[in-house]
């Protein structure tokens, strides 16, 4: 994609036959709600795979837990990264097995250790003593990996590092507890932050990942089997990304430098770069207005904010494409949700141009909208429902 010049040209980011296929069910409904194509996840599922042909897939149901978006990975052979027991009877109700789960949360509580264990799951993440001691107790003989902090925060628009992971020397200590404890130390696991615009993000951590597996061999004979490579693969948003086939050739580069040509089992888990781009929230205009005769710039109020699904805008960190049908000369605004709470402001330092004949009850259409959306909305705030999702194909 271009670097952004005010305009969005939608063939940028969906072929005229998808976004006329979600144009013509977006129109005979009222806003606002999220249209998610499901072709578009199942071209996308396809390349990653395609790209990353060495690595199984573990797709990150927090991005969009929706069942059709379920069934269809199910169906194409994904297998799951959960965060929850609730995500976990979701996914194992529509009928996937245990083998092909990972519990990627590291916060849990002891019983759901247990809940997962009387599952079947045997692979889980870990980055404390404390979780691993609760593993080691509640899911015996389990795999394990330990997560390690990375670098990155600063060229991911939506860091993760800092909450989760653990240093390095922590992590050797936590994988050789783990065989003390009866578990299995079967590797390690990294996530270089959401939409990560760094590719070289991927050498740092692989880097460090490269230190224990040597060290725990070498001092420990310690010969760990898997590294988790996370999620951090791009969306299509206004800020320029490279594309998929640069980031796999660049990871894969970096793998083969480190292990060579023999890679242990690698896992992906990807969330936002297999379903963003499948979706666009469909918004109206509420109102605009000014703060005085002369003020420069408008505000636009539209029918969706950050408590019904545009949460990823805080910080202004992810800049979604905004599409208007209305054309003309275009000016700055700063574009709000409909709630009375001052912080449902979506783009305020950076300006959107939108045309001066936008007006109250035109469509805006949020696009790359298909992650972390629907599964942030709020149930009730202001009163509001949470974000309505169609899925079509
Ligand atoms: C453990 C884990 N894996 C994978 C993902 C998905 O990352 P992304 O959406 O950047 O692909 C997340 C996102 O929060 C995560 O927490």
């Amino acid at each position: 994609m271009n670097e952004f010049n005010g305009v969005i040209n939608i063939n940028d980011y969906y072929s005229d036959e998808t976004f006329a296929r979600i144009k013509a069910f977006a129109d005979k409904r009222e806003t606002p709600f999220v249209v998610i194509d499901l072709p578009t996840i199942a071209r996308a599922y396809d390349e990653l795979v395609g790209e990353f042909d060495y690595a199984d897939v573990y797709y990150a149901v927090k991005a969009n837990p929706a069942v059709d978006i379920l069934t269809l990975l199910r169906d194409r052979g994904a297998n799951f990264d959960i965060a929850s027991r609730y995500e976990l009877d979701k996914v194992m109700g529509l009928g996937v097995t245990a083998e092909r789960i990972s519990y990627g949360n590291t916060i849990k509580k002891a019983r759901d250790v247990r809940y997962f264990y009387e599952r079947g799951v045997r692979l889980f993440a870990t980055d404390s003593e404390s979780d691993l001691e609760a593993i080691a107790r509640e899911a015996p003989g389990a795999k394990v990996y330990v997560r390690v902090l990375t670098e990155g925060t600063l060229t991911a628009d939506w860091p993760l590092s800092r909450k989760f992971g653990c240093e390095t020397e922590m992590a050797m200590e936590l994988l050789i507890q783990a065989r003390e404890l009866g578990l299995e130390p079967y590797g390690v696991s990294f996530h270089v932050g959401s939409q990560q615009r760094e590719i070289g993000a991927w050498d740092a951590a692989l880097a460090k990942v490269k230190v224990i597996f040597d060290r725990l061999r070498d001092e420990q004979d310690i010969v760990l089997q898997m590294i988790n490579m996370g999620g951090g693969f791009p969306a299509n948003y206004i800020s320029r990304t490279n594309d998929l086939a640069t980031y796999a050739e660049e990871i894969t580069r970096f793998l083969q430098e480190d292990f060579g040509t023999e890679f242990p089992r690698i896992i992906i888990e990807p969330g936002r770069s297999l379903i963003a781009n499948a979706g666009v929230l469909v918004s109206e205009v509420v109102l605009i207005s000014r703060k005085s005769r002369t003020a420069l710039s408008r505000w636009v109020f539209v029918d969706v904010g950050k408590f019904s699904g545009l949460i990823e805008t805080l910080d202004e960190s992810i800049k979604y494409p905004v599409y208007t049908e209305k054309d003309g000369e275009d000016e700055g605004c700063v574009l709000a949700g409909p709630t009375c709470d001052s912080a449902d402001i979506m783009y305020e330092n950076f300006k959107y141009p939108l045309p001066l004949s936008l007006a109250a009850g035109d469509r805006l259409y949020w696009l790359s909208t298909g992650a972390y959306t629907t599964s942030y909305s709020a149930v009730e705030f202001n009163g509001f429902p949470p974000l309505v999702e169609y899925c079509i194909s």
